[in-house]
């Protein structure tokens, strides 16, 4: 069976991941090329994975007719002329996520997946195919839990990372953008394609003043009404001391459906002087290693099968409208009513 040549953009702390997957774990796919601004990072794939074709300049891959699909990892303000300049080179395109910080870019990536029809786009959010939250959304389609009609989510980013964060904190969109786009997309997949009512946001830098000079915090809550009264709670954080805490809660009409309670690393617990101990995941490579991997998977099965993924450009649209919302909710300090 002939492979599918990819080129990825980007290798930093996700698309070094989206790189080592489609190089060694994803059948069907081959990494033809790799390409980052940091010249280091092309040299390193291309020494140690053997990858053929390096490039620092986005637009110079985009001419190597080898290649079949662009994967793009880069920083998110680049995603939505990267999606436009590869769609129009030929490619099928996955993208990572915000699709866009504005929603103008998401209008233009949504023109240009409309302009190539013949070709498979998809963005990542992965955290539909993480097998709990999967299975999850299997339960509701049954009927388990009734109608679900409240959402509770909680994501918070370990207080490690949080130099990492500080550094794109001037370009990252903010929190509800950069990381609560996971829940808001999961509320909408969960819930059923559902219009936001009205959101009111908060928040500020309780650990970490340097983020208010971005408008932006630390930790941030937003109360948001759906259509028809449905509700969702989320907080997104990013100082977790005891590791990468991401915990959804479902309520319906019949039961209630919980994933990731405790952000447990495995099954070992250790009993020492301390009492009891259960160690938490790291970071979202070991939370959602399975993830990253099977949606690059369906991305791949879609190019050969000739038929497109459940996720589409609008529900990155979506996803960033509602960010917004709550990203003005949070700067304004007042109930953002959209309809
Ligand atoms: N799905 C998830 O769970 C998840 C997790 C982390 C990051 N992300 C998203 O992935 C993207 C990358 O995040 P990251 O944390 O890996 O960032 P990063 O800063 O670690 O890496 C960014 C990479 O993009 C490259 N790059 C930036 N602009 C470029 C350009 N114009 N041309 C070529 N290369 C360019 C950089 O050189 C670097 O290799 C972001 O959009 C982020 O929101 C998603």
């Amino acid at each position: 069976m002939k492979k599918i040549k990819v080129g990825i953009v980007g290798l930093g702390r996700l698309g070094k991941k989206h790189a080592e997957n489609i190089a060694f774990r994803v059948p069907g796919a081959e990494l033809m090329a790799a390409c980052s601004i940091i010249t280091e990072e092309v040299e390193w794939v291309r020494r140690n994975w053997g990858i053929k074709y390096g490039y620092t300049n986005f637009y110079d891959m985009l001419q190597n007719k080898e290649l079949d699909a662009i994967v793009i990892a880069s920083s998110s303000g680049e995603h939505c002329k990267q999606i436009e300049a590869a769609l129009d080179a030929g490619f099928h395109v996955f993208c990572e996520k915000p699709l866009g910080i504005s929603i103008e870019e998401c209008k233009t990536a949504e023109k240009a997946v409309e302009k190539h029809p013949a070709k498979v786009f998809m963005l990542g959010f992965m955290r539909r195919y993480d097998p709990s939250y999967a299975y999850a959304k299997q339960k509701i389609d049954e009927g388990y839990i009734g109608e679900p009609y409240i959402i509770k989510a909680t994501s918070i980013d370990p207080e490690s990372a949080i130099q990492g964060v500080l550094k794109y904190a001037a370009s990252s969109g903010g929190i509800f953008m950069d990381m609560a786009v996971h829940d808001i997309d999961l509320i909408r997949w969960y819930f059923g394609d559902i219009e936001l009512d009205s959101v009111y946001a908060s928040g500020r830098g309780f650990l970490h003043k340097e983020f208010e000079k971005y408008e932006d915090g630390d930790n941030a809550c937003a109360m948001m009404t759906f259509k028809d009264g449905y509700i969702a709670m989320l907080h997104a954080g990013r100082t977790a001391p005891h590791g990468y805490h991401i915990e959804t809660e479902i309520i319906g009409t019949k039961g209630t459906l919980r994933i990731g309670a405790i952000p447990e690393k495995n099954l070992v617990s250790i009993f020492n002087e301390d009492g009891m101990l259960k160690e938490c995941v790291s970071g979202f490579l070991e939370r959602f290693e399975q993830a990253y991997r099977l949606e690059m998977e369906e991305f791949i099965n879609c190019i050969i099968e000739g038929r497109k993924p459940d996720i589409t450009v609008y529900d990155g649209t979506k996803a960033t409208e509602i960010a917004h919302a709550a990203t003005r909710s949070f700067k304004e300090k007042k109930l953002i009513t959209l309809r």
